[in-house]
């Protein structure tokens, strides 16, 4: 309890999967959760179970795919709270497809959410971080940003991008006391997830339980609570780091 207390966090893709655990489990160590999700309705209902429960959250809607959006997202939050000390960026849309027949709409519009999203929220955010001297951005990138797999190029690469830009910006403003790490989560259970499991059937199910070392999917509170520690002080010496919460899939590959 309490080791995010009072910490403004803003958390984008917060309405489902592994966004409203982290949104939880914030909201239960005391932070005050901006809840930034496309889908204000189910953002909505969440936000208002976690504040029944005693805790801090307010949900706004904001599409990470337009800059005035996230403004708009981050400017209430100065507004109400005077400061941003924590950035999720979590939200993203999941879509596959060979190169060859990927088009070039679908690749930027995934490229404008997943990649181009992630440096919105960043920019909006930084200016406060900034003049606190303190920041802890936690970008949610993937076990795909390591690994080889058929269909995922676009998905991949934004995710892989992700990391470099952590990179960059971990070197960039570390004397400033903020600080910028990834978590690449392997196989989580969530509604992303689900959708995989109705297209690829049973053998997403299989190559990805095979895969991990620990033989199964993870939950979405296991990406969550790592998630915690990069926000709270307990990290404060850890920057441009990747923690992969995979089950040993990315560094203890099964090969099959
Ligand atoms: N589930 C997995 O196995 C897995 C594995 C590796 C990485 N990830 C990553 O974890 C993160 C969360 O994944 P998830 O499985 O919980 O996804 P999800 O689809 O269950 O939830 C994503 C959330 O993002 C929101 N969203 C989508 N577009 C948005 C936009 N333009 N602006 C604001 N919000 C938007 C959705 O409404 C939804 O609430 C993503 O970055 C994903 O790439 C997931």
């Amino acid at each position: 309890m309490d080791r995010l207390k009072n910490k403004v966090s803003i958390v984008t893709g917060a309405a489902d999967g592994i966004g409203l655990a982290i949104s939880q489990s914030f909201a239960k160590e005391g932070a005050i959760v901006v809840m930034a999700d496309i889908n204000n309705e189910k953002c909505s209902r969440e936000a208002k179970k976690i504040v029944k429960e005693g805790h801090q959250a307010v949900a706004l809607a904001c599409d990470v795919g337009k800059m005035n959006s996230v403004n708009q997202t981050v400017d209430y939050c100065l507004d109400k709270y005077g400061r941003v000390d924590v950035l999720v960026n979590n939200a993203a849309v999941s879509i596959s497809g060979n190169i060859m027949e990927m088009s070039e709409e679908d690749w930027d519009y995934l490229m404008n959410i997943n990649l181009k999203g992630v440096f919105r929220c960043i920019k909006a955010c930084l200016p406060s971080m900034i003049s606190n001297r303190n920041g802890s951005v936690i970008n949610i990138a993937s076990g795909q940003a390591h690994r080889s797999w058929n269909d995922w190029t676009a998905y991949a690469t934004a995710k892989g991008g992700m990391i470099s830009m952590t990179t960059q910006l971990a070197g960039q403003f570390g004397d400033m006391n903020i600080r910028f790490n990834t978590i690449s989560p392997g196989a989580i259970l969530t509604p992303m997830a689900e959708e995989r499991i109705k297209t690829e059937g049973e053998d997403y199910v299989k190559g990805s339980e095979f895969q991990a070392s620990m033989l199964r999917f993870g939950e979405p509170i296991e990406v969550a609570l790592t998630a915690v520690f990069l926000a709270s002080d307990e990290s404060s010496f850890i920057t441009g780091d990747d923690l992969k919460v995979d089950g040993g899939l990315t560094s203890l590959p099964r090969y099959m």
